[in-house]
This record gives C-alpha cells, structure tokens and sequence, in this order.
C-alpha cells in the first residue's frame, strides 16, 4: 500500500502537563496539512495526559502485568475518549476516519488487514488507531503506538512514517539536534522515561525496525506545521531522520 503511517505522539495531541488536556487546535491544524498534502495514511496515536496517567495509577506498563479489571477498563475508556476527540478535529476539516481496535489488526471479515485497510483507503476514508493495553501471557500490558505504527509498516509495506513530536527530533547530549540517526545513537543517554511506554529510547528502536523494513522513517515537530508537512511528502525538513544502518 502507498501509504504513510503517521504517529502522532500525546505529548503533541494532549498537554502532557495537565490531565485529560486536549490540544484540539494543534490536531486541527495537523489534520489540514495532512489533508492538503493529498497523501494516503494510516493515522495512530498516543495517550499523552489521557492514557499514561491512568495506566500508571493502575500499575499498566509496557511490561505484561496482572492488572485489575477496572484498570483494564479505566484505561482503555481514557483511550477511547481521546481517541473521539482526534476524530472530531479530524473531521472538522475534512478527513474522515475510520477507528479501530490494534487488536483488529490481525483480521477483520476474514480479509488480511492489508487488504482491509487498502478497502478503507480507498473508500476516500482514514484508518485511524491509538495504543492499547492487550494481553499478554496471563497478564496485561500496555501496547505502545509506537509499536503499532512499526506493526502496520510491515503489513503494509509503507513508503514511509512519520512520528509527530513535541520536540524537532533525537538530541545528542549536547543538546544538538541529529540530523540524521541510525543504530549507533542508541547508546545515546536518555532521560528516563516518565510515563508507562518507553520514552524517546523505544521510540527509537521501533523507528529502527520501521527503517529495516525498508521504510523511511521521519522525527519531527508536531508545532511546526511547515516543516511536518515536508516531512510528511517526503521533502527535506528539520528534524531526524532514521536510517537503517545496514543501507
Ligand atoms: C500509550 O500509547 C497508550 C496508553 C497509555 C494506553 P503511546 O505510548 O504511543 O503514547 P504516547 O505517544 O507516548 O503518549
């Protein structure tokens, strides 16, 4: 499939600050650059202030757990909530999703989800889907968007991925923007991450595996309209770029 998978991170879509804070203007005017650049996308996103602090009031990390049903339940309705929210800013300016579960990733109406998520497209609509607590084993865990996006790179084959931030890219410890990063900058130091995913580290390794798929893979701005939409048509732009370092 000719498409784009675009992450848009919850520090970006949601003000990490304050609980249950919507940053509606910021996703409308993502949601026009995404119009505007005519591209076909699969669109996934975080849980910022709605999905990480109740994940993390109810012990819900990325590692699998036995949690308790109404943390199962509390969580995902945060997500969901959040996840209305997205597709009402969405469609105010003309681009219409179409949610689902990552878990419907696997199959839906006996079709391959490549083949689902192509019907979709081209159906004039915008797959849209946000990171979920899942089982695993005998517990449950917190299934990042970052690991979705990677999930949907390779059943699609996508020319390429474009994780929004609320920062240019990948800093060295300097605290200079790279330009450019492949598997060497993970031994970079990174601040410990403060939510119930991985921070910019598994960000980082999952934009890895999108690279070694043949993906190209973008890090940038979500507060910089311009430089998003270069990034999102393929065109120079500042912000990382990640390649495989196999390349
Ligand atoms: C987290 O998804 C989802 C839940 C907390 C349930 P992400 O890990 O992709 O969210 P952000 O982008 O870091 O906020």
């Amino acid at each position: 499939v000719d498409a784009v998978v675009v992450k848009l991170g919850g520090s970006v879509i949601t003000d990490k600050s304050s609980p249950f804070k919507y940053r509606g203007e910021v996703v409308t005017s993502l949601a026009r650059a995404m119009v505007s650049s005519s591209q076909k996308m699969v669109l996934v996103h975080g849980g910022g202030s709605f999905g990480h602090p109740v994940a993390t009031t109810y012990g819900l990390s990325s590692s699998p757990s036995r949690a308790t049903p109404d943390g199962v339940s509390r969580t995902r309705e945060a997500m969901f909530k959040l996840n209305r929210l997205v597709c009402q800013s969405l469609s105010s300016v003309g681009l219409y999703a179409y949610t689902f579960s990552p878990f419907t990733l696997v199959q839906k109406a006996g079709m391959s989800a490549s083949s689902w998520i192509k019907k979709i497209i081209d159906a004039g609509l915008t797959p849209v889907t946000f990171g979920d607590i899942v089982i695993e084993g005998d517990g449950f865990k917190v299934l990042s968007g970052d690991t979705i996006s990677y999930e949907l790179c390779r059943i699609l084959k996508a020319k390429r991925c474009v994780f929004v931030l609320d920062v240019d890219g990948v800093y060295n410890n300097y605290g200079r923007l790279i330009r450019e990063i492949t598997r060497s900058s993970l031994n970079l130091k990174f601040k410990r991450a403060d939510d119930a995913t991985g921070g910019m580290r598994l960000k980082l390794i999952e934009a890895l595996k999108i690279a070694s798929l043949g993906t190209q893979v973008a890090l940038v701005s979500g507060f910089k309209i311009h430089e998003f939409s270069k990034a999102l048509q393929g065109r120079e732009f500042h912000g990382t770029i990640v390649r495989n370092s196999a390349q």
